[in-house]
């Protein structure tokens, strides 16, 4: 069997970038027979961006419901809290023990807060906590504790994923005695959907506020954030340019390959921007819509899937706890004999 294995930050809400780059594959994978997967809601991590527990709370149920109206089956797939696993705030610190301080200075997330800070004329780790530096090696324990083979993801998120394979590889040397303790994980990313962009062009992504919500606002919300994509001034009638464009990128994580070479070509002999937007809400509300009303109905009913996410966890643990006695073993914590 392929374990697959994905989570996301609960610090918003749930967004176009995070369906097709990560929920709508991960989704897809798990419907394979020889899948045996595992999503879950990253709370340990969204506490590194974000101290207003009300905010976590409420991010946390849109997003376990975005999952469960996207069509996951809570039998087949073990879906879990992250911080209702404590096992893996465990490994995180045998990971740690063996991660080096230079490589997490090339991570990208505290590499961008470093570069922002000299930017600014300021020391270099000013504001920038432990949580954050540390980031790559918690997701490393989510990864390597259910010894995922694939993790569907963002391009964004290929670095943290290398960076899993590496400690692997390097905890698997120092304590497996030729036993692979971690299988290496690989990422698994979609080309056409790997960084959706936004609003205003850039990469989609909650801290640049520019995305488009997936079921909040309704469908009314979609087509409001929808108008607000940045285009050129080109008229109807002009010739528009789908290289490069927002709108098209977005249109073609959702269409068919021969609806977005149409959806080119009008625009290309002239489509004006505001009839193209109307094109792409169809397009994006023609998926959506059928999940909408099964998300509402989630929403109104958190005693369930606070029900699903107690079996996931106790599902999780058992995992979790049989591959920590054998590394506590490894390392020389315990011994079992
Ligand atoms: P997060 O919460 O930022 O994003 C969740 C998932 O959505 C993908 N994504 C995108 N994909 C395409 N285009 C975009 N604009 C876009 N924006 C977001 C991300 O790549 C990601 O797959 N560190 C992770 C959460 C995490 C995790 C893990 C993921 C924690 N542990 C273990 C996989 C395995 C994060 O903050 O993702």
């Amino acid at each position: 069997t392929l374990r697959v294995l994905t989570g996301i930050t609960t610090t918003g809400t749930p967004h176009l970038g995070n369906y097709v780059g990560a929920i709508r594959p991960a989704i897809a994978a798990s419907r394979l027979p020889a899948s045996d997967c595992f999503f879950f809601l990253a709370d340990y991590h969204a506490l590194i961006k974000c101290d207003d527990p009300a905010r976590i709370e409420r991010s946390r149920l849109e997003i376990a419901a975005t999952w469960l109206a996207a069509g996951l089956d809570a039998e087949r797939v073990t879906f879990y809290r992250q911080s209702d696993v404590p096992e893996v705030t465990e490994l995180n610190w045998l990971l740690t023990c063996v991660t080096a301080k230079g490589q997490m200075n090339r991570a990208h997330a505290y590499k961008a807060s470093a570069d922002a800070n000299e930017a600014a004329g300021e020391e270099t780790d000013a504001g920038i906590s432990m949580g954050l530096f540390c980031y790559p090696i918690l997701m490393a324990a989510d990864i390597l504790l259910f010894n995922a083979h694939k993790v569907p993801v963002g391009r964004d998120q290929i670095q943290h994923i290398e960076m899993a394979r590496d400690v692997a590889q390097r905890f698997n040397h120092l304590f497996g005695q030729g036993r692979e303790l971690f299988v290496l994980p690989e990422a698994v990313i979609e080309e056409h959907v790997a960084t959706l962009p936004g609003l205003d062009g850039r990469k989609m992504s909650k801290s640049y506020d520019n995305t488009i919500p997936l079921f909040e606002g309704g469908a009314r919300g979609l087509k409001d954030a929808i108008a607000r994509i940045v285009t050129d001034s080109r008229l109807p009638g002009e010739p528009k340019d789908p290289e490069g464009n927002a709108l098209v990128a977005i249109y073609e994580a959702f269409g068919s390959p021969e609806e977005t070479a149409a959806f080119r070509a009008d625009l290309l002999a002239g489509l004006g921007w505001g009839e193209a937007k109307q094109r792409l809400f169809e397009r994006v509300e023609r998926d959506i819509a059928p999940m909408r009303a099964h998300y509402a109905e989630l929403m109104a009913h958190p005693e369930r899937i606070e029900e699903a996410l107690q079996i996931g966890a106790r599902k999780a643990r058992v995992q979790a706890s049989q591959l920590l006695a054998t590394l506590r073993e490894a390392v020389g914590l315990r011994s079992l004999r």
